[in-house]
């Protein structure tokens, strides 16, 4: 080959990729394609994706903005005035804070996309975060992917939380620049009261760390529980922020639309890179969006009540397997310690795949969130209250040898990834059978 020589051609990959800590979740995932492929029915409680339809008045919103061509063209990276207006309402409404749309408010593409580019806006090398252990790996991987370092603290919800954070802070040199605070919390579904978060703004205060609160459960709620606001605190704007979305309380997952809202400089840093990085979303789902905030308090209501009956059927099932389950007031989660006889000395990575392997039922491991996640296993609300029974019969025969009940026929229907490598190409559907993955 002209110019050729033997050395074989080799693509290397950036520090920031190499860096990253090991994806734990990819043995489930990849079993869990395997069993689908050979015709198996899983159960997904694995990762906390949505089922249930995003709203209807939206999505009627959504095709009729789609048909008027002057809203084909890039919008902006911020998101449109109107959708942070709406942000502000709601945020006065719900919480009773006061936000200024044009400083104190960002759309972003999901929080997730706001979260990792945050990060990129405010940390660099030599920087560290502190960080709850469990937590969703995101708020790990965006801080490593930054070039910045985690450093965990094991995860509370109380002042002896709030005391190993300072002793971390008092401690540590450089002093950590970031707090990562995430209630209700994904994994563990912890909460917390407007206390918390007074002392948070306390401690961020005396030692001059900034606060993110992620908010991604905050209208997911049970019972009597409303779940406070870090914003709504006395001095939290001078402090932090807060991401929030539409994913969970409106099922518009898919959609990617969430808010960075708060102190005007944390907001300002991540409109300046998302400004170089990307031109806003859609405006019809912009627009749509208004509207689902504008109308979309009961059915948010309804949202909840849906998962705390799937919750209840799930605590109380759990408890019969011989399980002790702390029955969560917010979140998407059930936070489970494996009953030691069902764990026979696994960690929960093993025990997960075993569950799979044997059962039918995914559940993402606790390991995959951290170390102090070791002997809980995550189980998400996202099938209905039959499939959840079905889930705890397959586990209860797994697991305690009892005999394995006949599925009735409604559930053994195929899911729709079943068909996938036989099925016509369909242009309706966007299920190309990869889309669950654990960890989420
Ligand atoms: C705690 C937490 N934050 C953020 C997200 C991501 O949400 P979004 O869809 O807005 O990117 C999730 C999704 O599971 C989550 O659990």
């Amino acid at each position: 080959m002209a110019g050729g020589n033997d050395i074989p051609f080799k693509i290397e990959v950036s520090s920031r990729i190499r860096r990253l800590p090991p994806y734990l979740f990819a043995r489930i995932n990849s079993l869990k394609a395997q069993k689908r492929r050979a015709g198996h029915d899983v159960i997904d409680l694995g990762m906390g994706n949505p089922i249930d339809p995003s709203p209807d008045f939206v999505i009627d919103k959504l095709a009729e903005a789609a048909r008027d061509p002057r809203n084909h063209r890039y919008s902006a990276s911020v998101g449109i005035f109107n959708l942070r207006r709406e942000v502000a309402l709601k945020y006065k409404r719900r919480y009773g804070v006061d936000l200024d749309p044009e400083t104190e408010i960002v759309a972003t593409i999901g929080s997730k996309e706001g979260f990792s580019h945050l990060m990129l806006a405010l940390l660099g090398a030599g920087d560290t975060v502190v960080v709850g252990d469990p937590a969703y790996p995101i708020h790990m991987y965006a801080v490593a992917l930054a070039g910045a370092n985690v450093i965990s603290v094991p995860l509370g919800n109380d002042e002896a939380f709030l005391q190993r954070i300072e002793h971390v802070l008092k401690n540590l040199y450089p002093r950590p620049k970031l707090l990562i605070l995430n209630y209700p919390h994904n994994p563990s579904a912890m909460t917390v009261e407007p206390k918390f978060y007074q002392q948070a703004v306390e401690l961020a205060r005396q030692y001059n760390v900034l606060i993110i609160s992620d908010f991604a459960y905050g209208e997911t709620c049970f019972d009597t529980y409303h779940a406070p606001s870090f914003l709504a605190t006395p001095g939290a704007k001078e402090v932090g922020v807060e991401f929030s979305t539409m994913s969970k309380p409106y099922n518009m997952a898919g959609w990617r639309v969430g808010f960075c809202c708060g102190n005007s400089e944390m907001v300002r840093a991540l409109s300046t890179i998302k400004g170089y990085y990307d031109y806003g979303h859609f405006a019809p789902i912009q627009i749509a969006s208004i509207l689902a905030l504008r109308k979309g308090d009961d059915f948010v209501a309804r949202q909840a009540a849906v998962y705390q009956k799937r919750r209840d059927v799930l605590v109380s099932g759990l408890r019969k397997l011989g399980w002790s389950v702390e029955s969560p007031r917010a979140s998407m989660f059930v936070w489970a310690k494996v009953a030691d006889q069902h764990l026979a000395g696994q960690g929960t990575i093993d025990f997960s795949l075993r569950l799979l392997e044997e059962a039918d039922v995914a559940v993402a491991p606790g390991r995959g969130f951290g170390e102090n996640g070791e002997g809980f296993v995550r189980i998400a609300l996202v099938e209905n209250e039959l499939r959840i029974k079905q889930a705890l019969r397959q586990m209860d025969a797994a697991l305690n040898g009892r005999k394995k009940h006949q599925r009735p026929s409604n559930l053994s229907a195929k899911t729709p990834t079943q068909d996938h490598a036989s099925a016509p190409l369909d242009v309706t559907s966007a299920d190309d059978g990869r889309s669950s993955v654990v960890g989420g």
